[in-house]
This record gives C-alpha cells, sequence and structure tokens, in this order.
C-alpha cells in the first residue's frame, strides 16, 4: 500500500510544479476571502488533503499508462505480436499508439528484409558451390584417370585432356560472370558512357558469333533500321557483354530457325530486338529467368553449357543504362527481348 503511493506520487512528480503554483494560488487566495483564521487553516488542509489525493489518482492513471506502454514494447521486443492490432493504448494515446504501430511495422518489415537477403546469400553460397564443384570433380576425374595409365592409351588420353580442358573453360567463364555479379552487387562496376556508332559496333558482335549459328545450322540475321551513322549512349564494352548473352542464348535455345537482331531508330531512342525462333519460355518462368542461377530446364541448359548468371548480368547492365529489358515469347514458337538505349 505504502509503496503503491509512493509509486504513484514518483510517477506524478513531474506534475509536482504545477501542483505547487496550483495550491500557491489557492492558499493565497483563501488567506485573502477568509477573515478567520481557524476557518483559513482549514481551508487550506482541506486543500492539501485533496491536492494529495488528485496527485495519486494522477500518478496512479500515468503509472498504468507507463506499465502499458513498457509492457507493449518488452512484447514487440519478444516479438510477441504477429499484427500491428494487437498494440492497444488507451483512446487518449492514439496519437502514441500509431506511432508505436509504425514502429512495430517498420522492424517487422526491416527484419523480414534482412532474413530474405540472408535466405538469399545462403542459396547464393550454395548455388555457387554447386556449380564449382561440378566441373572440379569432372576435371579431377579426367586427370586421375590419365594419370593412372589412360595417358598412355591413344585411343582416349588427347579426349580426356580436351574434355578436361573444356571443363577449365567453362569453370574460368562462371568465375568470370561470379565476379561480375559481385561486383555489380557491390556496386564497384564502373561504367564508362559514351556515345559510339551503334552500326560498325553490332556488325561486329554478329560477325563474332556467326560461327556459333552455323554450328547449329541456324541464321544469324542483322537488320539495321536507322540512319547510318545513329550513336548511341552507353558503356560499349558492358553493353557488349550484353548483346553477346542474349544473342548466345537466342542461338543455345532455338533449334530451327533463324536468330535476328533488329536496330530501330525512334525519336529520343535506338530500340534494339534480339528475336529468336527457339523453344521460348514458359509463361510462368518469364519474370523468373533474370534471377542469379535461374534456368528453366536445368538439364537441356546444362547440356547447352549454361549457368543461369547470364540473364542476372545483362539485366543489371540494361538497367544501369537507365533502361528496361522485355521479353515476350512464346513455347515453341521463340522469344524476343528488348530494351532501348538512348540516342
Ligand atoms: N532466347 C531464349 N529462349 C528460350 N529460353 C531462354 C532464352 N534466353 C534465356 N532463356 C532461359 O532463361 C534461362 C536463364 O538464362 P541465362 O542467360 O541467365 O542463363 P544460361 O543461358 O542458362 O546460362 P549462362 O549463365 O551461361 O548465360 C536459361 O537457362 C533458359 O532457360
Ligand atoms: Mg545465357
Amino acid at each position: 500500500m505504502w509503496n503503491e503511493l509512493k509509486s504513484n506520487f514518483t510517477s506524478a512528480l513531474v506534475f509536482f510544479r504545477e501542483f505547487i503554483l496550483f495550491n500557491f494560488l489557492l492558499i493565497i487566495i483563501i488567506l485573502i476571502l477568509v477573515d478567520t483564521p481557524s476557518l483559513s487553516i482549514s481551508l487550506i488542509l482541506i486543500l492539501l488533503f485533496i491536492s494529495l489525493i488528485t496527485l495519486n489518482l494522477i500518478g496512479a492513471r500515468r503509472r498504468k499508462e507507463l506499465n502499458k506502454i513498457k509492457d507493449i514494447i518488452t512484447n514487440i521486443s519478444k516479438n510477441i505480436y504477429a499484427d500491428p492490432d494487437e498494440i492497444i493504448l488507451s483512446r487518449n494515446l492514439s496519437g502514441l499508439e500509431d506511432a508505436i504501430k509504425g514502429m512495430f511495422e517498420k522492424a517487422k518489415s526491416d527484419i523480414e528484409y534482412l532474413k530474405r537477403l540472408e535466405r538469399i546469400r545462403t542459396e547464393f553460397l550454395a548455388n555457387v558451390s554447386h556449380e564449382l564443384r561440378t566441373p572440379i570433380f569432372t576435371i579431377q576425374g579426367y586427370l586421375e584417370t590419365l594419370l593412372n595409365g589412360a595417358i598412355n592409351d591413344k585411343n582416349v588420353n588427347l579426349n580426356f585432356l580436351e574434355k578436361a580442358n573444356h571443363h577449365t573453360i567453362n569453370l574460368s567463364n562462371l568465375l568470370n560472370d561470379l565476379i561480375d555479379i559481385s561486383m555489380i552487387e557491390s556496386g564497384e562496376m564502373r561504367m564508362s558512357y559514351r556515345y559510339f556508332d551503334v552500326h560498325p559496333y553490332m556488325s561486329q558482335i554478329i560477325q563474332e558469333l556467326k560461327p556459333m549459328a552455323a554450328e547449329k545450322s541456324i541464321e544469324l540475321l542483322y537488320s539495321f533500321q536507322a540512319d547510318e551513322k545513329l550513336q548511341l549512349f552507353g558503356d560499349k564494352n558492358k553493353l557488349r557483354q550484353a548483346f553477346i548473352n542474349l544473342i548466345q542464348n537466342a542461338i543455345k535455345y532455338t533449334e530451327h530457325g533463324k536468330v535476328e537482331v533488329i536496330i530501330e531508330e525512334e525519336k529520343k531512342h535506338g530500340l534494339i530486338l534480339i528475336k529468336d525462333t527457339g523453344i521460348g519460355i514458359p509463361e510462368q518462368d518469364i519474370n523468373r529467368i533474370f534471377e542469379r542461377f535461374y534456368r528453366v530446364d536445368k538439364a537441356r541448359s546444362k547440356a547447352v553449357g549454361g549457368t543461369g548468371l547470364g540473364l542476372a548480368i545483362v539485366k543489371h547492365i540494361i538497367e544501369a543504362h537507365g533502361s528496361k529489358i522485355d521479353v515476350k515469347s512464346k513455347i515453341n514458337e521463340g522469344s524476343e527481348f528488348s530494351f532501348r538505349l538512348k540516342k
């Protein structure tokens, strides 16, 4: 009882100045208005008594409210609430209630964001380890077989060395892609934007990729529908990497027909389209193909040599140019990737 009273007064201490001032004023009024000293003293004592009771009641109420706030904060830190509507304060504290709810929602979404990042990081690590393990084990297998005697077997030695070499190249490509991804994501990829003549630039890329298409008996066509001197603004080297990735994909995922690269001129942009008559992408996968390591058909992608990092890099490069990559695709009819670059 005594302790409770003490706590109530302690909680009401913030109003102590008002309490003194109020009583002081009333005492002066009593002294002025009441002539009889005994009556004044009685009135003053009654006044002090009522004030103390009021102060105690105010203290009790404040203590209750503060305890409620303390409980809410403790519950938030112990993750007890699932929904912000579980946070309820008295009506006169609705502003504070809203602020606490806002804080709760912010903390909740921050935690979810961090958990998602952590999950992505773990998945990324698992994917990287898996992708590294496969070629390393394969190379190891060939080398061990060679060391165990196959080196002297003229029927297989060259073939095994070529296979090991092929996997070394894949490994090195994978490492380069991983370095690119990590540079992009840590913001370390430096871009160097300039105007460049797009026609000779694209002709060169097409020439380089013609043998890859020819190997699969696919036509690689290039259609430049713009002013011969059209210049576009961007990082030539990074864009080259994006174009090569997109055209290589088009060739890789096309069995018959053609791959066509089209450049059209618009008022303020150059529109670049990479079309193929290939296997197409299922609708439910279209939004996911830009995720790191995402492949629609893992077995097929593996067979044509892919880790699923290509489009993630392409997307970053195009977005760094303030643009956005669009995809249209129909199963067994083909796909079309397109984006714009500033003139
Ligand atoms: N033109 C296309 N036609 C059909 N599917 C495509 C095409 N381009 C991409 N894809 C699908 O999107 C997936 C992701 O493409 P991405 O370029 O990121 O990876 P990848 O080609 O498998 O490997 P890499 O990292 O070597 O590029 C591919 O595995 C494939 O399933
Ligand atoms: Mg690719």
